[in-house]
């Protein structure tokens, strides 16, 4: 009788635990449990306080997607993008879930995948998905912190943080790169990115991925011969390269009390932002970028100047206009100019086409040098 008195106590003290961990665990600030979901405007923060994944939408689009930003910082600074070409409209109606199988998927307001991290667990109910606190998303087992089944720093978008990579994945013999915004509101992948070259030896950057424009030149196995900043810079530590039977990459550290990312910009150059905890802001500083804005390839696009002495970069040649005006405004200015008015074609009647010479400092896109245009007199 006392013995099944206290069997039972104990099993309640048992259940009392079970149910005071499981509120723990579903309250953790920086996780999604297994079969749990995350919408609307719910975050997860990491538990320092410096990342926050949620649904966010860039400027003044009308699309949401995952992403992962700087809590703290006061322009919203986006490091990483789940659903970079598939938004969504209501983030009420959508959700991130983690399925019970360790796929993390983002379902749309039909309830349709329309993202997935397409990993998979050995056993059912057993994963979480955590936001770190160098800004890495975790999906691995909920009690063996090593089993790691996927991670978002092995797909990174425009930013190479702090601990993440660029480099090759040998068991998928898949690049891990980055690839720039389409615009400031648009983080579909655009023509230009950052990746490790062929033989392993240097960071370049590669137009449509075919036509490298920059190159850090390579890697002695302390700096790259023409860009040494990368390596000798107040922000970055323990630069380096490293080969292992999975993966080759290259990687760093931050220094305590600063904030460091690399990133490729919408404007097609590679960059390092800083911040330091002593900065009455936080506000991100500009610390480094290669190449010049007009050494880019077909950043202005056709019949357009590219003068980076000027703000903006790009202009279209007299008679011409932009051919997406939208785009042209949010900064992608690959699509170039179009005639205001058609071509005549014809020394009959009244119209004739006239020669206009560009003149002043204008510094021609390398894409389109040599070529002549026409615009119809008025
Ligand atoms: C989140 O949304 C709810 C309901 O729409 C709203 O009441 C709440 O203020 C929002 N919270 C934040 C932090 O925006
Ligand atoms: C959800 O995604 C599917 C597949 O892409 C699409 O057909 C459907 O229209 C989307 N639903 C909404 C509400 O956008
Ligand atoms: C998941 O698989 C689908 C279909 O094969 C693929 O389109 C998608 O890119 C994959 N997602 C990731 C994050 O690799
Ligand atoms: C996982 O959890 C779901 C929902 O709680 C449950 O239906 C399912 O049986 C569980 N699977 C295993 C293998 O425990
Ligand atoms: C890569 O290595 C091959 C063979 O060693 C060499 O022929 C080629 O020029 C190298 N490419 C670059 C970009 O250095
Ligand atoms: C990119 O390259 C592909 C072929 O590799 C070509 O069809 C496409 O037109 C190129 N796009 C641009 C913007 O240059
Ligand atoms: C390579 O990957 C396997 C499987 O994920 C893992 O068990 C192993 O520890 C990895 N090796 C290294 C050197 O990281």
């Amino acid at each position: 009788m006392k013995l099944e008195r206290k069997k039972t106590s104990l099993y309640l003290l048992a259940l009392h635990l079970a149910l005071v961990f499981e509120t723990i665990t579903c309250q953790r600030p920086d996780v999604i449990a297994s079969g749990q979901t995350l919408s609307g405007n719910h975050t997860l923060s990491s538990k320092d306080g410096t990342f926050e994944l949620g649904f966010f939408t860039p400027g003044k689009s009308r699309n949401y997607y995952i992403g992962i930003w700087y809590k703290n910082f006061v322009d919203k600074t986006v490091v990483w993008v789940a659903n970079r070409n598939h938004p969504v409209t209501n983030p009420y109606d959508s959700e991130l879930k983690l399925f019970p199988d360790g796929n993390l998927a983002l379902l749309n307001e039909s309830k349709i995948r329309i993202w997935s991290s397409n990993s998979t667990a050995r056993k059912d109910n057993a994963t979480l998905a955590i936001l770190l606190n160098n800004g890495n998303l975790l999906i691995r087992d909920d009690q063996d912190i090593s089993d790691i089944i996927w991670q978002s720093f092995d797909y990174p978008t425009d930013t190479w943080l702090p601990g993440g990579k660029i480099g090759y994945n040998k068991r998928k013999k898949e690049k891990i790169y980055l690839t720039s915004w389409r615009n400031a509101e648009d983080p579909a992948p655009s023509v230009f990115s950052l990746e490790v070259e062929t033989n392993e030896t240097s960071l370049v950057l590669v137009y449509n991925k075919t036509k490298q424009y920059f190159t850090t030149g390579s890697w002695t196995g302390r700096y790259f011969v023409s860009v040494p900043e990368i390596q000798s810079n107040p922000y970055v530590l323990n630069f380096g390269y490293i080969s292992d039977v999975n993966e080759s990459k290259f990687t760093y550290d931050l220094i305590p009390k600063t904030l460091t990312r690399f990133m490729i910009d919408v404007t097609g150059q590679f960059r390092q932002f800083a911040w330091r905890e002593n900065y009455p802001e936080h506000r991100w500083g500009g610390n480094w970028l290669r190449p010049e804005q007009c050494e880019v390839p077909r950043f202005c696009g056709a019949f357009s100047t590219c003068n980076q002495l000027k703000a903006p970069s790009c202009n279209c040649l007299q008679g011409y206009e932009p051919k997406l005006a939208e785009s042209w405004a949010l900064g992608d200015y690959t699509d170039g100019c179009t005639r205001i008015s058609p071509l005549h074609c014809s020394d009959v009647g009244e119209v004739e086409d006239t020669f206009f010479f560009s003149e002043g400092n204008a510094i021609f896109n390398p894409g389109y040098r040599g070529f002549t245009f026409f615009r119809r007199k008025e």
